[in-house]
């Protein structure tokens, strides 16, 4: 039993903080107000190798594991959630499918342009009609000669709008539900492919949130990814994994706003004495640190797990709900710290407040991640 991380893993950890505080925080609140996503960010993420973290060499990846991608998830989150999200849809939504059930062709076509940053990648599953009852999709995909004819639309698409490669769940057998489902990868100029509206939120502002529109959309069949029928396993298996990125984004966000809040509490003076020496405040910071150190270890151990090839669904579950419920507890404590100027915009930690509530929602909300888990301990 070692805690250790591997130099790698301090490596990249420190090389990710660096680029977080130096090019990633400096705009931060800005684009939270302008709701203003930026590539350049991304692209500065793909020169550092950071588009293709867990991904072999041979398709543009830089060879490490899923517990330096979670790190590095963290170390983005820590000063910008929306920042984190984009790269953990972009890895393990969007590239994680392609890597475990694509062809050799679609890995070298859609895995390593978008390992190498070249392409940013999303993922689609939730319709209007069907959140967390996945499996009540109506998004249709018909044979037609070589190609799918793809009909219908998916909602709350992370990087919708700048992403370039989707993966997509359609029916091919309506009748069958689940076992009627099949994953496709969609090129977004794709015919009868198109972006609709982007969403107004209350956190992650600067993360692009869009409806994704399929009118008798033109798909090669070679885009067909895995086996016809496999596409609700796929889905299912890809989400075991990114809960954990979300979880790791969760820490982040909680480690951010704990920075903030011992910091002000060491300069802040009331009756005499900084407020980080009332107990009342000292006590708040040691139950936000207890509870981050916890759901970082989780986190880390379902990372650690999947990089192992062992079974990873359920602690990836569990991390994403201890995570997630971390972040929304230790921001509120944050805002709650600040007092009066932590309400206000001229503090980062209002910001992370309404960032952490996505993580108890998206990606399965935290009822979902119960039931998954608790399917698990009784199947
Ligand atoms: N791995 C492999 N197979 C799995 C699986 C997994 N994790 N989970 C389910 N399956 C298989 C089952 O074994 C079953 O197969 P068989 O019939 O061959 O046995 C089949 O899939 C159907 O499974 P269930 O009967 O369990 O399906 P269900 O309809 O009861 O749904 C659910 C299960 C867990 C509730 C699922 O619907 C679910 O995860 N819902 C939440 C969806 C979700 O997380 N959405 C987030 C979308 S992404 C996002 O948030 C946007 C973004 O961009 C960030």
């Amino acid at each position: 039993m070692n805690f250790r991380l591997t130099e790698e893993h301090e490596m990249i950890r420190k090389m990710v903080r660096d680029f977080a505080r130096n090019e990633v925080a400096p705009t931060a609140a800005e684009r939270d107000e302008e709701e203003q996503f930026d590539r350049g960010i991304f692209n500065k993420m793909a020169e550092l190798g950071l588009t293709g973290i867990p991904w072999p060499e041979e398709y543009g990846g830089i060879g490490s594991d899923y517990l330096a991608y979670c790190i590095a998830v963290e170390e983005l989150s820590r000063v910008c959630a929306s920042t984190g999200v984009t790269l953990s849809a972009h890895t393990s939504l969007a590239g994680w499918p392609i890597y475990k059930f694509g062809s050799e062709e679609q890995k070298q076509k859609y895995l390593k342009p978008m390992a190498l940053g070249e392409k940013m990648g999303a993922y689609g599953l939730t319709e209007p009609g069907s959140g967390s009852d996945a499996g009540g999709m109506k998004t249709t995909a018909r044979e037609d000669g070589d190609h799918y004819i793809l009909n219908g639309s998916k909602i709350f698409i992370t990087n919708g709008g700048e992403a370039e490669i989707y993966v997509v769940f359609a029916l091919t057998d309506p009748e069958s539900r689940q076992k009627g489902t099949t994953a496709f990868i969609i090129e977004s100029d794709f015919p009868g492919f198109s972006v609709g509206k982007k969403e107004k939120k209350l956190g992650i502002r600067s993360s692009p949130t869009t409806e994704i529109i399929f009118e008798d959309c033109r798909v090669p069949k070679e885009n067909v990814l895995g086996k016809v029928g496999e596409g609700f396993k796929i889905a299912m298996m890809t989400l075991d994994g990114g809960r954990n990125g979300i979880a790791a984004q969760a820490v982040g966000i909680a480690q951010g706003a704990l920075d903030a809040a011992v910091d002000y509490a060491k300069d802040r003076h009331q009756f005499g004495k900084p407020i980080a020496a009332q107990q009342g405040v000292g006590f708040k910071l040691a139950d936000m640190a207890t509870q981050i150190e916890a759901s970082r270890l989780l986190t880390y151990q379902a990372a650690w797990l999947e990089s192992e090839g062992l079974p990873y669904g359920k602690e990836s579950a569990m991390s994403k709900l201890l995570a997630g419920d971390t972040a929304m507890k230790v921001t509120t404590e944050a805002v709650q710290i600040f007092g009066g100027y932590g309400y206000t915009k001229e503090y980062p930690v209002e910001r992370f407040m309404r960032d952490a509530k996505i993580t108890q929602i998206y990606e399965g909300t935290q009822e979902i991640q119960r039931l998954v888990i608790s399917r698990m301990l009784t199947k």
